[in-house]
C-alpha cells in the first residue's frame, strides 16, 4: 500500500478534530504536520487545540506549527464560540496541551520548506480559512508546481452558505486568500457545502460511537454535544454536519464523491463576500476563463462516507487495533 503524505492546515474546531482523528487512524495517510490558523477561534487557541487533539490521539510526535492570526487584508470576524464552544473544542475539559508551540516558526514558511524539500510528494489539506496557503504562495509562488494536491474544505458553489445566504465559513473568513489559493497552478479539489451539507451525522450515528472504546471515537463523541446544540438551535437537527472530514474521505475513497472541473472565483467585497462562484461553458469573462479549473465536489454517497468515518474512528491510531 502506498502512503500519501499530508499536511493538515486546521482551525480546531470540533469537526477538525474528527478529520484529524480519521486521518491518524488511516494507514494510507502519513500526517507530516498540523499547521494552524485563526478561524473557529484565535490562532493561539486553535494551536493549543491541535496539540490537545494529538495528545488525546496518542501522536504527540507530530509537529504543530502556528500560522495566521488574521486574514490577509481585512479584520477577522472573531471566534465561533456558539458553534465550537468557548474553548473551540466542545468545552469538555480535555487535558491542557502537553507542549508549547514555538511561534518563531510560521506555518506558511513551514509549508514552503516541506514542499521544497519533498517536491511532488505532499498533499495540503486545508480545513480552515486559506490564509496560510495564500501566505505560502506569496513567499514562494513556485510551490504551486510542487504540491501533489490541495484538498480544501470550503465554499458553496450551488448550495446556500452557512454564515451568510451565499458564503461558507472558511471562505468567508478570508475571501482574498481563498481567491488566491483557488487560482494558483496546483491541483485543487474543493469540497464545500454542496457535499458536506449531506454529511449529516444524526443522533443514531452519534450514539453508535458510544460503545467504541478508541481515542478517536471518544474524542468525537465527547466534543459533539456543543456542536449538536448549535445544529439544534439553527436548523432543528439533532446531530452534526461532518464538514472537514470530507477531505480525508476524499483521499481515502475518492469514488464516494463526484467532482466536476470548474473555474471558481471568490467574491471579495460587499454583501456577498465569501461567495464561491463557478463558471459554466459559454461564459467567456476572462476572470474565469483565464483561471485553472478546480475539481468541485457536487455529489456524495453520504451513507458510505459516514460508515467509513465510523469505521476509521474504531481504529487505534498507529496500530492494527480495530475495535468495531
Ligand atoms: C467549516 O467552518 C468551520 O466552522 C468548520 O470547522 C469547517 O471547517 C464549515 O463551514
Ligand atoms: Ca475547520
Amino acid at each position: 500500500m502506498s502512503t500519501r503524505s499530508i499536511v493538515i492546515d486546521t482551525d480546531p474546531g470540533i469537526d477538525d478534530a474528527m478529520a484529524i482523528a480519521v486521518a491518524l487512524a488511516s494507514p494510507e495517510l502519513d500526517v507530516v504536520a498540523l499547521t494552524t490558523t485563526f478561524g473557529n477561534h484565535h490562532v493561539e487557541v486553535t494551536t493549543a487545540n491541535a496539540v490537545r487533539i494529538l495528545d488525546v490521539l496518542g501522536r504527540p510526535d507530530i509537529p504543530v506549527v502556528a500560522g495566521a492570526p488574521r486574514p490577509l487584508t481585512r479584520e477577522g470576524h472573531g471566534p465561533a464560540t456558539s458553534v465550537h464552544g468557548q474553548d473551540g473544542l466542545g468545552d469538555v475539559d480535555l487535558p491542557p496541551p502537553s507542549r508549547e508551540v514555538d511561534t518563531a516558526r510560521h506555518a506558511a514558511s513551514h509549508i514552503v520548506d516541506l514542499l521544497r524539500s519533498r517536491p511532488g510528494e505532499i498533499t495540503l489539506v486545508p480545513i480552515g480559512p486559506l490564509t496560510n496557503l495564500a501566505l505560502a504562495l506569496r513567499l514562494d509562488p513556485g510551490i504551486a508546481e510542487l504540491a501533489a494536491g490541495v484538498v480544501v474544505m470550503g465554499g458553496a458553489v450551488r448550495s446556500p452558505g452557512n454564515v451568510t445566504p451565499v458564503a461558507e465559513a472558511n471562505i468567508w473568513n478570508d475571501p482574498e486568500a481563498a481567491d488566491i489559493v483557488l487560482g494558483a497552478a496546483w491541483p485543487v479539489t474543493l469540497l464545500g457545502l454542496d457535499v458536506t451539507r449531506h454529511l449529516a451525522a444524526d443522533r443514531t450515528w452519534l450514539d453508535s460511537l458510544a460503545p467504541i472504546d478508541t481515542p478517536g471515537a471518544r474524542l468525537v463523541a465527547d466534543t459533539a454535544p456543543v456542536y449538536v446544540d448549535f445544529h439544534l438551535a439553527t436548523e432543528g437537527f439533532d446531530g452534526i454536519h461532518c464538514h472537514d472530514v470530507a477531505t480525508i474521505v476524499h483521499l481515502l475513497a475518492p469514488e464516494l464523491l463526484h467532482t466536476e472541473p470548474l473555474a471558481v472565483r471568490v467574491v471579495t467585497g460587499g454583501l456577498a463576500a465569501g461567495q464561491t462562484v463557478a463558471n459554466a461553458p459559454g461564459h467567456l469573462d476572462p476572470s474565469w476563463v483565464d483561471r485553472p479549473p478546480v475539481d468541485v465536489a457536487l455529489g456524495v454517497d453520504a451513507t458510505e462516507v459516514l460508515e467509513l468515518v465510523r469505521d476509521r474512528l474504531g481504529r487505534v491510531p498507529g496500530t492494527d487495533d480495530h475495535r468495531q
